[in-house]
């Protein structure tokens, strides 16, 4: 188990670009194979978690090759072409992999066994056990609600109307996977927006897809047409140095071709409204994506209560957030996130631990946190709980407090940011 130091920045200028986005990767791959012809993903992340996908889908008889170092070829098989895969597959730390996964393979005409890490294996799945059992798929789980699944496939699926209880774009997009296999429409409520890259891209591919204020429909069964795909920079990994800039002294960073879907961004949009010097820049449209440059510099903070209908548009960030509120003016309250209980680790517990180490005053709500700044934070030896988005959190804290700071676990940054100390180093 590797650990990693970090020492106090005085200053940062720097201009950066960071790796591919994860949900769109996770999204290319899958639906690309269910496509009918070739393609190529480029700029693709590379990472634990996406590896975890292309081997499975590689497992499923897809040949996916890399031709140069972030290009990925893929041979489409269309949508029925799947084999069965001659071991179980193994997620590991990856939530998107086992729940798009899942509705992919509730359509296909053989039985498949999906398992993940410890951490994978505490996760919540009775959210798509549900609504896939109302299609007509045989699925049984640890508890009837953890993994590993074992999903019966069946090839004969019912269009159902769902209203989600959870707004969250992994449950979504299972349904929507599962819908595009059913013969008619499929209808998916959402009861705050989440994440649209799969709707985006199943729009890009030709699908027949419709969204209506919070209601996506889908006509199966689906034929996807092949067509290239370059994925954007991934928005929650940016953060990182984003926040890098704005709260260390004296400091402008700028990160170039970013992905800036709109159920992506309520971070920034906090940031904003707690003073945060930001600009958006060069804005264009790739493969149905919003792309964009951001710049983040010095700012005075203060803290503010964060709208409830953002928390999805955030998920991702919020321990960022937390860290950022401790050098806001005042009360941060951040309630309505108890989704965060549920992700790689307990981040409602295991940020607010460890910062406290620090010398940050916050405060456990069951949703959420409150937070008092400004505070000084002094270096400790901090724990990532193998949560890649816990520990970058802490190494950005590692670069505003006085002091070094120990991250052990630090490799756990691999499932989503390979090459995040190689960065972080080099600003
Ligand atoms: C993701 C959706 C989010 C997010 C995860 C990736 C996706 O999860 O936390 O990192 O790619 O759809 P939920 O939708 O379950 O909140």
């Amino acid at each position: 188990m590797a650990t990693f130091t970090v020492k106090p920045k005085e200053r940062i200028n720097h201009t950066l670009t960071v790796p591919g986005d994860k949900s769109i990767t996770h999204r290319s791959v899958m639906l690309l194979s269910l496509s009918e012809g070739n393609s190529i993903i480029s700029n693709y992340l590379k990472a634990d978690d996406t590896n975890r996908t292309i081997t499975a889908f590689k497992n499923m008889g897809v040949n996916i090759t890399e031709i140069s170092d972030d290009k990925l070829l893929v041979e489409g098989v269309g949508i029925k072409g799947l084999k069965a895969p001659h071991c179980a597959i193994d997620a590991g730390n990856s939530g998107t992999t086992i729940r798009l996964l899942s509705g992919i393979l509730a359509g296909q005409n053989f039985s498949c066994e999906i398992f993940g890490d410890e951490s994978l294996s505490k996760r919540p799945m009775k959210r798509i056990i549900e609504p896939l059992r109302l299609m007509g798929v045989e699925i049984s789980a640890k508890d009837d609600q953890y993994p590993p699944l074992k999903i019966k496939g069946n090839p004969d699926l019912k269009p159902i109307k769902y209203t989600m209880p959870v707004a969250s774009a992994q449950v979504k997009s299972c349904i929507i996977f599962a819908g595009m296999q059913a013969k008619g429409e499929t209808h998916v409520i959402e009861p705050a927006p989440s994440r649209d890259h799969t709707e985006k891209m199943l729009k890009y591919l030709g699908a027949k897809i419709d969204v209506y204020e919070n209601k996506i429909t889908i006509e199966g069964p689906t034929t996807l047409k092949a067509k290239d795909i370059h994925v954007p920079g991934d928005i929650s990994s940016a953060s990182y140095f984003l926040v890098a800039g704005l709260l260390v002294p004296n400091s402008e960073i700028e990160i170039k071709n970013v992905g800036f879907n709109k159920y992506r961004i309520g971070f920034l949009q906090i940031l904003s409204k707690m003073g945060a010097n930001i600009q958006i820049k060069n804005i264009e449209n790739v493969c149905n994506e919003t792309v964009v440059d951001i710049v983040a510099s010095s700012s005075e903070l203060h803290g503010l209560s964060v709208d409830q209908n953002l928390i999805p548009s955030m998920i991702d960030e919020i321990p960022l957030l937390v860290l950022v509120a401790t050098q806001a003016k005042g009360t941060t309250i951040i309630s309505g996130a108890e989704e965060l209980r549920v992700k790689e680790s307990d981040r409602i517990k295991t940020i607010t631990t460890e910062l406290n180490k620090m010398g940050a005053k916050i405060t456990e709500l069951t949703d959420g946190f409150v937070i008092e700044g400004k505070t000084l934070l002094h270096g400790a030896e901090v724990y990532s709980y193998n949560d890649h988005r816990v520990a970058m959190t802490l190494a950005i804290a590692g670069l505003i407090a006085d002091g070094e700071t120990k991250i052990n676990n630090s490799e756990c940054v691999n499932i989503s940011f390979p090459g995040f100390w190689e960065i972080l180093e080099k600003i």
